[in-house]
Formats: structure tokens, sequence, C-alpha cells
């Protein structure tokens, strides 16, 4: 068949594009993916994600679209918002924001006047970028306040919050981590927002997957606003989602669009939905069970191996591995650069009142989602432990990093993703 459409179709095989994709598929499936914030989505979610949805302008919402043509991706949206409301219990669910942070910078859109004040958990201790960092938007634009983690079980104090609270006022209060390893109970910051008269907003960008599948208590009961990412423990493409009470949903809608995005990616929304399809599925609540167990596994078996666990441990999705009592002279960047080249993918990460810089070091952060999808479970998590171990020991040793590095594909092998 003739193709009389002027694009350069021939060159697809020889783009160096693609034989580059075909070499990230390689270095993903056969090295260990344990970067907390990653998964391995399905054939089904990437089938919509490169879909021809990616060629239609939508702006506005179902319904109500300023182009037209709109009918199908109408009924798309209609059940990403339909899933996603159903898995969470929610009100409201706008499934349109393009990443995690433009969910959190619409809700402070939306809810904030410039300058109010909120309280969010520190970046150093936990946090997010977008829970008002000195060099991001939020923290440009808002008066934020951080509450930290206690210096002696380096979980979040509560009582803290709560004076913070009384003291400062703030009309919203963040409840949401990027590297913290307990869970976010709802009940004690809804307490205190109601004490305070504040808004309360929950980011579960890392927890999503674990509330859906029943491993994580819910917090969209509680708060104003629950906003997440949909690729992390969810398992879906990239993006995010607001989740808010009725009396919310006009101001977030407004403040994602026209607010703060143009036209919506609706190849990436028909993929959401078929992720939320996926995670209404029974055998997802069995996935995030085994995520949890496997982190629990992992942590237990690292502490065996002379690393200390931020915390003492975890009872989530990811662990804050203290490097120091392993070997002092060792850092986060380091062991991330060492770990990398044994095929074995992770995080630096700062430990709680770290004294070396973010770009450096003292801690890696670990998760589980990835491998839990391929199938790992607790045993391959004591071997993971001892292949981390055994790199670290010896990093200055070629030949031993390359040994670990044919069995770690030797055990990625055994657990194929696609
Ligand atoms: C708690 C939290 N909020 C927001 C985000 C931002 O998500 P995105 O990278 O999609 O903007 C992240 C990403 O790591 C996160 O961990």
């Amino acid at each position: 068949m003739s193709t009389p459409k002027n694009w350069p179709s021939e060159l697809e095989s020889e783009d160096v594009v693609f034989s580059l994709i075909d070499d990230e598929l390689k270095r993903q499936v056969t090295g260990l993916q344990l970067i907390a914030s990653e998964n391995f989505t399905s054939p089904a979610v990437m089938r919509a994600t490169g879909s021809v949805l990616t060629n239609k302008y939508s702006e506005g919402y179902p319904g109500k679209r300023y182009y037209g043509g709109n009918a199908i991706v109408d009924d798309i949206e209609s059940i990403a918002i339909e899933r996603i409301k159903k898995l969470f219990g929610a009100d409201h669910a706008n499934v349109q924001p393009h990443s995690g942070a433009s969910a959190n910078m619409a809700v402070y859109l939306g809810l904030l006047n410039h300058g109010d004040t909120v309280l969010g958990l520190s970046l150093d201790h936990g946090g997010h970028l977008t829970h008002g960092s000195p060099v991001n938007a939020s923290g440009i634009f808002y008066n934020f306040v951080s509450y930290k983690v206690s210096p002696g079980d380096e979980r979040i104090d509560m009582e803290e919050v709560r004076a913070l609270a009384l003291q400062h006022r703030p009309k919203l209060i963040v409840a949401g981590t990027t590297s913290y390893t307990r869970r976010l109970e709802p009940e004690p910051f809804k307490k205190i927002a109601d004490e305070v008269g504040a808004l309360l907003m929950f980011d579960i960008a890392h927890l999503a997957g674990l509330v859906a599948g029943g491993a994580h208590p819910n917090p969209v009961p509680y708060a104003d606003v629950v906003t997440f990412t949909t690729h992390k423990t969810l398992r879906g493409p990239r993006g995010g989602c607001i989740l808010c009470k009725a009396e919310h949903a006009q101001k977030i809608d407004k403040a994602i669009f026209p607010g703060s995005q143009g036209g919506p990616l609706e190849h990436a929304i028909a993929a959401k939905a078929v992720a939320f399809g996926e995670a209404l599925h029974p055998t997802f609540r069995v996935y995030a069970e085994q995520i949890v167990k496997n982190a629990s596994a992992l942590a237990q078996a690292l502490a065996q191996q002379g690393f200390r666990l931020v915390s003492g441990g975890t009872d989530v999705h990811m662990m804050v591995v203290d490097l120091t009592p392993f070997d002092a002279e060792l850092t986060g960047k380091e062991a991330q650069l060492v770990l990398d080249s044994a095929g074995i993918t992770l995080n630096k990460n700062t430990i709680p009142n770290d004294p070396r810089s973010p770009f450096v070091t003292s801690g890696v952060r670990i998760g589980t989602p990835s491998v839990t999808t391929q199938g790992m479970k607790e045993p391959e998590m004591v071997l993971i432990a001892e292949l981390i171990a055994t790199a670290l020991r010896n990093r200055t040793d070629s030949a031993a990093l390359a040994k670990v590095r044919s069995d770690v594909a030797e055990l990625c092998a055994k657990f194929p993703v696609y």
C-alpha cells in the first residue's frame, strides 16, 4: 500500500531514537529497577499511551470542550473519572494534570491566595519540592512553614505539626512524602486541620497504588483534596490526578484549565483509565500487599548486611538506607554510581539531618514497586540485599562488580517483564 502522507516513514527503522529506545528496554529488563517512584506499566497502558489520542485537542472537560470532534474523548475521560472516583471513594476527580507537580500547583492556585501560609514536610526530611522548597514555585509564591521528622524515631512528630499549626495558622496543611518510610495516618492530620481551621491536602504521589490496593489508609474521606501521580505505585502512565470534596470541584477544575494547563493529554488520560481499571481488579490488592511485604523483607535483609534503615524500617514500598554504619566513607552519590555499574538502579537520598549536601548525601532510597511487578518475592529480596552489599563492599574491584552485574542479569532473566 502506498503512503500518500508526507511522513518519512522509511526512516523509522533507521532513526537512532528507536535504537536508543531498544537500548533502554534492555537496560530496564536486564537490571534491577529499585527507584521507589518508578514501575513497569502493562502493555495495555502503553498501547493507550501510544494511541491516536495524541492527535486530539480537547481543551475543557467532558461535555464542555472548546473544539469539535470530542465525543469519543469525552467518553474516555469520563471513564477515567468514574474509575478513579470508585477506586478511592471520591466525590470529584480531575484526571487532566500533566504531572504530580502540576496537580499540586493547581491545588494551590485554586485554593490559596498569593502569600498564604501553608504547612508542609521539609524536603530534606522526606517532603517534595512542591511542598514549599524555596527553589520551587510553591515556595516562591506561598509562605510555606516546614515541619520535620523528630530526631529520635525519625517519624513525623504530630505534636510539632500541631504546635506549628497553632503558631502559624496556615490556610492549608499538606501531608505528603517523597522519601518517608512510614504510614501517613489521615486522622491526626485532620484533627489538627480542624483545630486551626485549615484546609487539608494529602499528596499521595508515592502511596496511591498502596491506597488503591488497600495496603495503606485512604485519606480521601478526611482530606479536602488528594493529589497523586499515576506512574508510581499505581502503575499507570506518567501523569497526575486530583481528587476533592464536591465543594472544591469547581475551583480545582478551573485551576487546571484554564488556570494552569492548556490542552489535556488525552492519550495519557486514556492510559490512566486503563491503569485505573487494572487497579480496580482484585489482583491489584495482592500486588499492593506484596510490594509492602517485599519492602519489609528487603529492609530486614539490608539491616543484616550492616546498613541502618532510617526510622528503623518501613511500612510502605520504600526504605531510606543510611550508609554510614556500613562504611563511613561511602556517600549516596558514590553508592548510586557503583550500583548503576552493577546493573542496580536506585537513587542517592539525604538522611534526616544529613551532614552531606543533597548532591552527595549519606543515604540511598530503595523501592520495591518494579521488582514486585516482575513477580519477585521475599527470597529475591534477600538476594538483592546481598548483591547490593557485595557491590558496595567491592566497589573498587571491577571483576567483583562484573560478577554482581551478571548475577543481577541472571536474576532478572528469571522474572521477565515484557
Ligand atoms: C510526593 C510527591 N509529590 C509530587 C511529585 C511530583 O510528581 P511529578 O514528577 O510527576 O511532577 C512527586 C514526584 O516524585 C512526589 O513524590
